[in-house]
């Protein structure tokens, strides 16, 4: 999870998600992204376990080669992924995109350095918690790992 950071104000420590962010997460992820194979009942499952976090334009979210301490949602803003030795970001992550997954889906170092490239909302979920999001939904682990796989490809045949 981000450390905190006390950046002219701005939270980077997380905190529960108000009303508009879990009408969001409810309405809007349900059509789009993982959450859009989970029944009303196991959305409000993971739901409580959902913090969020604010972070200015260029705030290290995680480093490559780092620990995988947690998995982090686009509420808003942008994201971009880089790499040690590439010259072009991998990607740039936005709004209903997740981030931090491969980490904890293969237990392994981070695999690329998250950086914010605009002022940006993430919804975040620790380890253990995204831990038990799988393991307790398979379909959702499904999905995710699908993306993953596609994600460690790019990064092996860069
Ligand atoms: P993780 O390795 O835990 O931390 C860095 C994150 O960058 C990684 O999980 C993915 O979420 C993301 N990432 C790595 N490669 C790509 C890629 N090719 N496209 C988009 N995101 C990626």
């Amino acid at each position: 999870m981000p450390k905190i950071s006390e950046n002219g104000g701005v939270r980077a420590r997380p905190f529960p998600p108000g009303p508009d962010e879990l009408k969001w997460l409810e309405q809007g992820l349900r059509t789009v992204g993982f959450f859009s194979k989970l029944g009303r009942s196991q959305l409000g499952a993971v739901l409580p376990f959902m913090l969020m976090v604010e972070c200015p334009k260029g705030f290290k979210i995680c480093e490559e080669g780092g620990p995988g301490d947690g998995f982090y949602l686009i509420y808003k803003g942008k994201v971009s992924i880089t790499k040690k030795g590439w010259t072009k970001p991998v990607a740039v992550l936005e709004e209903g995109e997740f981030f931090g997954e491969m980490a904890l889906l293969f237990g392994q170092p981070r695999t690329a350095t998250a950086t914010t490239s605009d002022a940006t909302q993430l919804f975040c979920l620790s380890a253990e918690d995204f831990q038990r999001m799988v393991q307790q939904h398979p379909e959702m682990a499904r999905s995710i790992k699908r993306i993953a796989e596609a994600r460690r490809l790019e990064l092996a045949h860069a």
